[in-house]
């Protein structure tokens, strides 16, 4: 099941790797590479990454799996968001190994608490020794079991209404169930951010087998009518919509 997973996953981004190329260590993009130049410019110019942070992304980036990180500048705009709600609880579905699970816990005050979804082991046990290394291991609380499992204890533990960020990025054809079940954990004003919604552009009049994107396409349509919340779709890494809750 994980190897489907994961099979998904690069089917869906665009850009092509060729080992650990200088892409790579930009993050991946909706343009499958194309305006690298641009995006180098950016990363060169605005990027403020932790040491800890420089250090699992260049671990990561020895897994073959390592497409699936999160864009570094998408990290940190999240990372900036979370700041400006003055966010102290979020959650992070599909952690893989944890670079924006880390980074988002870096950005908080000491009483922050991420609550990071994963199930596969190797990847969690990958991230783990650099959240020790940042000092911030008591902060991120991972729960190895499937995310809507880890959602339905959290809604069950009464902490509906309770969080300030949510991160979904993990399995695509369980989207529309991870957002609905932000959407009743998060606060008014919280924010739900939704990676690879423009799946390399292929959301643009999916093929008729193409399930994932069509999902993906479904969810940006129903999001876009959603009255619970305000959005921006963003074309940062692979797509990045932005939903407030009203
Ligand atoms: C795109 S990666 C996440 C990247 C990560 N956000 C980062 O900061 O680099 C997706 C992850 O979701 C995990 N995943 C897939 N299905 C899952 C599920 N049902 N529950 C929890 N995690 C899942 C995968 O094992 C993978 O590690
Ligand atoms: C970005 O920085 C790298 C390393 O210093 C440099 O080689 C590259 O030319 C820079 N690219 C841009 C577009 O600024
Ligand atoms: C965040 O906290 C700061 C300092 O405690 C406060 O001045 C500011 O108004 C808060 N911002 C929000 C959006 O709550």
């Amino acid at each position: 099941m994980a190897a489907d997973i994961k099979i998904l996953f690069c089917i869906g981004l665009a850009v092509v790797l060729t080992g650990v190329g200088e892409s790579a260590l930009i993050g991946k993009s909706h343009s499958g590479g194309k305006d690298d130049s641009v995006l180098q410019y950016v990363v060169n110019n605005s990027l403020r990454e932790h040491p800890v942070l420089t250090k699992l992304k260049l671990k990561t980036l020895e897994d073959r799996w390592s497409i699936m990180m999160v864009a570094v500048e998408q990290a940190q705009l999240m990372a900036n968001l979370i700041r400006l709600i003055n966010g102290t609880k979020a959650i992070e579905i599909g952690m893989y190994t944890g670079y924006n699970a880390l980074s988002m816990a870096l950005a908080m005050p000491d009483n922050g608490h991420v609550v990071a979804c994963e199930i596969e082991e190797t990847y969690i046990e990958i991230g783990k020794p650099f959240f020790r290394e940042a000092g911030v291991e008591e902060k991120i609380d991972i729960r190895h079991q499937t995310a809507l499992k880890t959602l339905d204890d959290l809604i069950e533990a009464g902490e509906a209404g309770m969080y300030d960020f949510v991160f979904i990025d993990a399995d695509k054809s369980n989207y529309d169930r991870y957002y609905e079940k932000s959407l009743e954990l998060i606060r008014t004003g919280g924010i739900i951010a939704i990676d690879n919604v423009l799946w390399s552009g292929r959301v643009i009049n999916p093929a008729p087998e193409d399930l994932t994107s069509q999902a993906l396409d479904a969810l940006n349509k129903k999001l876009h009518k959603d009255e619970r919340i305000d959005l921006s779709m963003l074309t940062v890494g692979d797509g990045l919509t932005i939903a407030i809750k009203r």
